[in-house]
């Protein structure tokens, strides 16, 4: 139980990744702030990790691209727990395609919700974050974010700007003895990567040493791990979490 009587906010955690993360940090137990843009997701996902880990939860609709809500979701947090330690900004989706036929609106998505959505949820907690003695970021990047990938310019430049924004906060918040961390998953299995074509997969399979897709739980062990305290000497890295597909 390395994170009791913590208080972690992981977004996008209705379902998927954050899901997992959100499951993983509890059996250490922490708080649980559960926040997603499917409302009914989040509430269900908090009710069933309090029942299953018998942690503190809260599940909240947010859209992390929009201001007010990242605000509201900080100030019921804080309301409700008394403070924030860890800050999780997990919320992320893709709109592939090649970028001569990319649509300017498929761009803006994911910028503002892969990337502009750590910018407003880290400028909404970190105050908190910095009060508490005990603070971590941790990014979900990606592994297009550091090796780029044809069909997804939107979605790698997203993830590059995720990974040097946690640089930035990692230098930025260090004196204050928050820890920031990016880190870069492979392809794992969720319903991000279920909607690709089985041919695809097999494609991608055959590009990875460990020869398998990832699961959601071993991108959840990594987070653990850089939200306990022995990662308290580690910060402004990215740690990839993809069978070897970067080494
Ligand atoms: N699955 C993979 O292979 C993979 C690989 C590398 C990185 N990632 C990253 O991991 C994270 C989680 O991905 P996943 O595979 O679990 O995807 P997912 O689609 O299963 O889950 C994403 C969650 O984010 C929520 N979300 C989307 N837009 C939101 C918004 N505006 N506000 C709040 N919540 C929002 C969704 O409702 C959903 O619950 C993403 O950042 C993704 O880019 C995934």
């Amino acid at each position: 139980m390395k994170l009791k009587e913590k208080v972690a906010i992981v977004t996008g955690s209705g379902r998927g990744i954050g899901r997992s993360i959100a499951e993983r940090l509890a059996s250490e137990g922490a708080t649980l702030v559960i926040c997603d843009v499917d409302g009914d997701g989040a509430v269900k996902t908090a009710s069933e990790i309090a029942a299953q880990f018998g942690v503190k939860t809260l599940g909240i609709k947010v859209d992390v691209t929009k201001s007010d809500e990242v605000d509201a979701l900080v100030k019921q947090t804080v309301d409700t727990f008394g403070g924030i330690n860890i800050l999780v900004n997990n919320a992320g989706i893709t709109r592939d395609g090649l970028m001569l036929r990319m649509k300017e609106e498929d761009w803006d998505l994911v910028i503002n919700v892969n990337l502009k959505s750590a910018f407003l949820c880290t400028k909404a907690a970190i105050r908190h974050i910095m009060r508490s003695d005990y603070g971590r970021v941790i990014n979900i990047a990606s592994v297009i974010g550091l090796m780029g990938n044809a069909g997804q310019a939107n979605y790698a430049a997203s993830k590059g700007g995720l990974i040097s924004f946690t640089k930035t906060i990692a230098k930025e918040f260090a004196s204050k003895g928050v820890t920031a961390n990016a880190i870069a998953p492979g392809f794992i299995q969720t319903a991000m990567t279920d909607k690709l074509k089985d041919e695809d997969k097999a494609k991608m399979t055959e590009l990875i040493p460990l020869k398998s897709l990832g699961q959601p739980g071993q991108v959840a062990d990594a987070v653990a791990f850089l939200a306990s305290p022995d990662a308290a000497y580690i910060t402004g890295q990215v740690l990839a979490v993809d069978g070897g597909m970067t080494m």
